[in-house]
Order: C-alpha cells, then structure tokens, then sequence
C-alpha cells in the first residue's frame, strides 16, 4: 500500500538514530507525506496511530536493544496488518537483532514493509575522532534516503534472520536485561565528580528512565539501561563511568535537540 502519512517512534540515547528518524521524515516531508517523529519514551505504545505507515527506529545495545524499548515494543497494540518499517543505528554491528524485532511485530498483526541497520559512530569504548564520525556520516545519510524512498516506492529490503539469529537474539535479551541489576550497575560505575558538577540538573532533565535524583548532587538509583546520554550530554563532563574508553563521548545532536520531549 502506498504511503500516505507516516508516525516515526523513535529511541535514542545520544542521538544518532534521532538524526536518522529525521531524515527519513526529511524526505517523507518532501515529497508531501506527512512524517512525524516521537519520542518512545513519551508514548504510550497503546497511543500510536494505527492508521499510518509506522516507523520504529532504536539504537543496537549489545546486539540487540535496550529493554525500556522492547518493552514498548512488546506493549504495542494487536494490529490488523498496520505497514511498519524498522531502524537501527549501530557502531558497526546489530546481527540481525530487526529480523526478530520484525518477527514478533508479524506476530501482533503488523506488516513489515523493511528493515535496514545504519551504521553511525560509535557513542561508547571506541568512540572515533570528529574526522572518522564525520566520514561515517558522509557514508549513511545517503544510504537513509534511499531506504526512505524505497519505502515510498514499496521496494524495500528487508533484514532476513534464521534460527541462529533467533537464538542469538534470546541470549543477547538475557546480557541486555542483566544490566539492570544492581551488580552490573557498580561494575559499570557512573561517578559523579563533585568538583566539576555545576548543579544544573540536566542529566536527571533528559535521563529517560527517570533514574537520576537530584539531592545536592545527581544520584543515580538502580534502573539506568546504559544509554550513555547523561555521560555525554552533561555539560561539564562531570560523568565518568568505566564504559568510556579514554573518558571519551559522543554527541550525535545538539543538547537542545536531545532535551525535546513531544512530537516534531
Ligand atoms: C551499551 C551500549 C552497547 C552497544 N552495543 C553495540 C553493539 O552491540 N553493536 C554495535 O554495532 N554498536 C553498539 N553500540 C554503539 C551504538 O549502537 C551506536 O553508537 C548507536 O549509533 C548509538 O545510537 P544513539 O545515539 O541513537 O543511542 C553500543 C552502545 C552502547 C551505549
Ligand atoms: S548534567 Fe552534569 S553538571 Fe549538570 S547536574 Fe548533571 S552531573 Fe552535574
Ligand atoms: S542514568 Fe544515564 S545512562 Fe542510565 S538510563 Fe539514565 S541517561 Fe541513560
């Protein structure tokens, strides 16, 4: 079925698959299919319209994604054959994880038009220098529009998985999931450094698990995913965590565009 109007939900922690989701509304936009882009973390999954051509992009997390997402994912509404195409942005690898993300979409009534991985810069270990991001970049936008317009002219790929695939999704769900247990919180250790800190507020503004408290300093309380975006945002650098290679991070957008909260 042709295109008609398009609703983008998106997922992203330090805004590489934001600026996807943008680009694919971009050339939606342009030639007058109406695109919105939301927030996962601000819809409710029984809220999303039915009747549009649904976009679902995330960001890959240890080859598959963060549980706050599947969770949406899996609270969605049953659907009569409503058209979805799916999105990810990764350092270099998801293996497949859309293919079962898809599968379980099919299950509730949806329809996958296509799939794609884009590949962006990495946001935590081996963050790149703003050369390497930059030529990262230069590669995928191009490769977005064209999986947009194949969306438009219904020609799109999709990923394909297999048993393999399947299996490896369950045990990567497993890791994903431990990461909100309390052990794997210390290990991965957010501190914030007292000295640096200007009180601002913002980690806890755009935490998206709600899981920064401000006393006189930011505390953070058992429920982080790891989405690195208070690490990378905070502007004082005042974060540290053992995930960061060199105490490097990665700003995919500007901070104004990672603090919106609805629809655009
Ligand atoms: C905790 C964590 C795990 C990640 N795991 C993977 C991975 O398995 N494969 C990969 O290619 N990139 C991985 N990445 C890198 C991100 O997928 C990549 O940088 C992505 O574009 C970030 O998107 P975002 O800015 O929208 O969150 C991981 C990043 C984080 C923070
Ligand atoms: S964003 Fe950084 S500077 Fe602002 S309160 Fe949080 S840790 Fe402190
Ligand atoms: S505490 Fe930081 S890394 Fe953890 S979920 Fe919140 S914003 Fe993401």
């Amino acid at each position: 079925m042709k295109v008609r109007e398009s609703d983008i939900y998106v997922f992203s922690g330090t805004g590489n698959t934001l600026t996807i989701a943008k680009k694919i509304s971009e050339v939606f936009n342009a030639v007058g299919i109406k695109a919105g882009v939301h927030r996962i973390e601000a819809v409710e999954p029984a809220e999303i319209n039915l009747n549009s051509t649904v976009g679902i992009g995330t960001t890959v997390a240890c080859w598959n994604t963060y549980p706050m997402v599947k969770k949406w994912i899996k609270s969605l509404p049953k659907a009569d054959g409503t058209e979805v195409f799916l999105f990810d942005t990764m350092g270099d690898s998801s293996l497949r994880m859309l293919a079962s993300i898809g599968k379980e979409l099919e299950k509730k009534g949806y329809k996958i038009i296509g799939s794609k991985d884009f590949v962006m810069p990495n946001n935590f270990l081996l963050v790149e220098s703003e050369e390497k991001k930059q030529k990262k970049l230069n590669k995928t936008i191009p490769l977005v529009e064209e999986f947009a317009s194949s969306i438009i002219s219904e020609k799109a790929d999709i990923v394909k998985g297999g048993l393999i695939y399947s299996l490896f999704f369950a045990f990567t769900s497993f890791l994903v999931n431990t990461w909100r247990w309390k052990l794997s919180q210390k290990i991965f250790g957010f501190k914030v450094d007292k000295k640096l800190c200007i009180k601002c507020g913002l980690c806890a503004q755009i935490c998206p698990k709600n899981n920064i408290s401000i006393k006189e300093f930011p505390v953070f309380n058992g429920m982080c995913e790891i989405c690195l975006r208070c690490v990378s945002f905070c502007p004082a650098k005042a974060i540290s965590s053992r995930l960061l290679y060199k105490n490097r991070t990665h700003r995919g957008v500007m901070t104004e565009e990672i603090k919106w909260r609805n629809s655009i």
